[in-house]
């Protein structure tokens, strides 16, 4: 049971890199491939049309620019995919997100912010969550540490008001 991340270049990697290391953390093995929808298109198609063959269960697809590469790798596959738009343009990833969440009706990328690999991780893990319990902790957990995380930082701005 895998996660595939596949991107459109290595310029993206600075992005996916903090997602990959989430899905890892939560014990849930990891694909990664760099091809490009209109660069290596045939490259593309294997990848996708082949990903469920791998033991791929959800597909994260990020890029930039006219970012057609996610909705590309969800017409080669019924697995679902997870859009990610990349910063990586004067448009500042608007065009990104644009291009991926705007998928004409039939072929569906379910879309996360720009820049948002490490939510397009989560929502990875919740998919998978769905059938192992293993997962579905490890969300619980991540849950509870961030509302620590929180009370930290509200322990912090109370310590700056009474000085
Ligand atoms: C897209 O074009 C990639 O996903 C990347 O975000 C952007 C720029 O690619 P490079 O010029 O860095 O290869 O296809």
């Amino acid at each position: 049971m895998k996660v595939a991340i596949i991107m459109g270049s290595d310029s993206d990697w600075p992005v996916l890199e903090p997602a990959i290391n989430m899905l890892e953390g939560f014990g849930i093995q990891t694909e990664v491939m760099v091809a490009s929808a209109h660069r290596t298109p045939d490259k593309v198609h294997t990848f996708a049309a082949t990903a469920r063959e791998r033991g791929v269960k959800v597909i994260i697809a990020a890029a930039g620019a006219a970012a057609h590469l996610p909705g590309v790798v969800a017409s080669f596959t019924t697995l679902p995919v997870i859009g990610v738009p990349i910063n990586s343009t004067p448009l500042n990833g608007v065009d990104a997100l644009y291009s991926i969440v705007q998928m004409p009706s039939g072929i569906p990328v379910a879309t996360m912010a720009i820049n948002g690999a490490k939510n397009a991780a989560i929502f990875a893990a919740q998919i998978l969550g769905i059938s192992q319990s293993d997962i579905e902790n490890k969300l619980v957990q991540h849950r509870r540490d961030m509302a620590a995380e929180v009370e930290k930082k509200a322990v912090k701005v109370l310590a700056k008001k009474s000085v």
